[in-house]
């Protein structure tokens, strides 16, 4: 099918790419020239496995211009959402679909609109559909509109989008949903059509679960912690029962990146307009904004950061990714910083994204954090396991077993 992808963010990439490989005429969209530019020699602005080898492969058409969407039959929303203290800013995305109203506008045939940035429920009728319309054409008649989340989780996004779990379409109307799911036949995988509001609420759903299944054995955790007891141990014990699953139940500093925290501030913004007041999910972000004070606590139990220097292994908000969106190191820095501390760190992807948050602490090897007063393992990066960390004071975050040869160790929740 042709195709057009409005976003080349972190999803709007992997989405492109993926269905060119699999044999669809896609046009990559972005107002951004030098992103567009850099894409365009092939050269991927994200870290992302499989990402540079398939965007050298692949036939993708890139641009800045939205005419090159006139001959799309899809056209899919995929601009970012971000958040500040007042919550989501639609801006972006509104700009793009009055972008893309000047070209409904002058289009004689019928094509469908599929969001897939993340949207409060209710976004897609009462924002999307009347800036599209804006157009003079008609939603249903003259133009489709779905709203099919995306569950791609950074580092291993490219095997996401291509095996994924499930596939939510939610649809205008029938026709909409039909067009869209013809794109997705050829994935193995369960396939629901909803409404367009129900789409917005499965992912914000999900992510918040995910989020509180993070949260929870977190807070079993500071049970386990006092009791003297690994909360691993508790959580594989949990796992076998598979009406819990093993999954996302790895205790320590809890969850941060792009997704999962906004996402649940997005929930709780839209429960709270509603008139309900979320308990369970505004105890799930008060766990996890405690996490970087339960690591400092025990460091201070240890030493005392003011004068210290102190060496933080990992920066990105979770292994295999360079991204430093939300990562629990920020805070731990911030922090640390404010007590007084020197801070050396060290992350294999993500110390060149950090250094632009934190440009006056030290980017240093592993060796060199190894050399400090005291480390915190703050990321699971693989490599971190096979340290050589006998000698030193390590507060570990993140579960790393051979850490536990330090001279002092401490495991935030074991
Ligand atoms: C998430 C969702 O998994 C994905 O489906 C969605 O579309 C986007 O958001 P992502 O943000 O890439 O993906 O990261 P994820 O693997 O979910 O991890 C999120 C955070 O939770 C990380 O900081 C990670 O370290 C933490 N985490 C995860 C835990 O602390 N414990 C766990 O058991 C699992």
């Amino acid at each position: 099918m042709k195709i057009s992808i409005i976003g080349a963010g972190y999803v709007g990439l992997v989405s492109a790419i993926c269905f060119a490989k699999m044999d669809n005429e896609v046009t990559l969209i972005d107002i951004d020239k030098d992103k567009i530019h850099t894409i365009g020699k092939g050269i991927s602005p994200i870290h992302e496995e499989g990402l540079d080898e398939l965007l050298g492969q692949v036939p993708l058409k890139v641009s800045t211009d939205y005419l090159d969407t006139m001959s799309s039959e899809v056209i899919f929303i995929c601009v970012g959402t971000p958040s500040d203290d007042r919550g989501i800013i639609l801006e972006p995305i509104k700009k793009a679909l009055e972008r893309l109203a000047g070209i409904l506008k002058t289009r004689q045939d019928y094509c469908v609109v599929v969001v897939k940035s993340t949207v409060a429920p209710g976004t897609t009728d009462e924002t999307v559909i009347p800036i599209l319309e804006k157009s003079g054409k008609k939603a249903g008649k003259d133009f489709g509109v779905c709203m099919s989340p995306e569950f791609l989780s950074e580092g291993k996004a490219i095997n996401d989008f291509m095996y994924p779990m499930r596939v939510i379409i939610g649809e205008y109307d029938k026709r909409s949903g039909a067009v869209v799911n013809r794109l997705f036949q050829n994935f193995n995988a369960p396939t629901m059509r909803t409404s367009l509001k129900t789409a917005e609420m499965i992912k914000l759903a999900s992510n918040a679960f995910l989020a509180t299944k993070i949260s929870f054995i977190n807070e079993v955790g500071n049970i386990c912690k006092r009791l003297g007891v690994d909360t691993h141990e508790v959580a594989k014990g949990m796992g076998f029962d598979d009406r819990i699953g093993p999954k996302f139940l790895n205790a320590g500093l809890g969850f941060g990146g792009s997704c999962l925290p906004k996402d649940l501030r997005m929930i709780i913004t839209k429960a709270k307009a509603l008139g309900y007041l979320p308990d369970i999910l505004e105890g799930v972000l008060k766990v996890n904004d405690g996490q970087a004070m339960q690591l400092l606590n025990l460091l201070k139990k240890h030493i005392r950061p003011k004068d210290a220097v102190i060496g933080l292994l990992g920066l990105a908000f979770k292994p295999d990714t360079d991204d430093v969106r939300d990562s629990r190191a920020i805070g731990i820095v911030e922090s640390l910083l404010q007590e007084g501390a020197t801070i050396r760190a060290y992350d294999p992807l993500a110390a060149k994204n950090f250094s632009l948050l934190f440009p006056q602490i030290e980017y240093v090897s592993r060796e060199e954090v190894l050399d400090s007063d005291a480390i915190l393992i703050v990321t699971e990066w693989e490599e971190f396991r096979h340290l050589d960390y006998t000698g030193k004071i390590v507060i570990d975050g993140r579960g790393i077993i051979k850490a536990r040869e330090a001279r002092i160790y401490e495991g935030i929740y074991w």
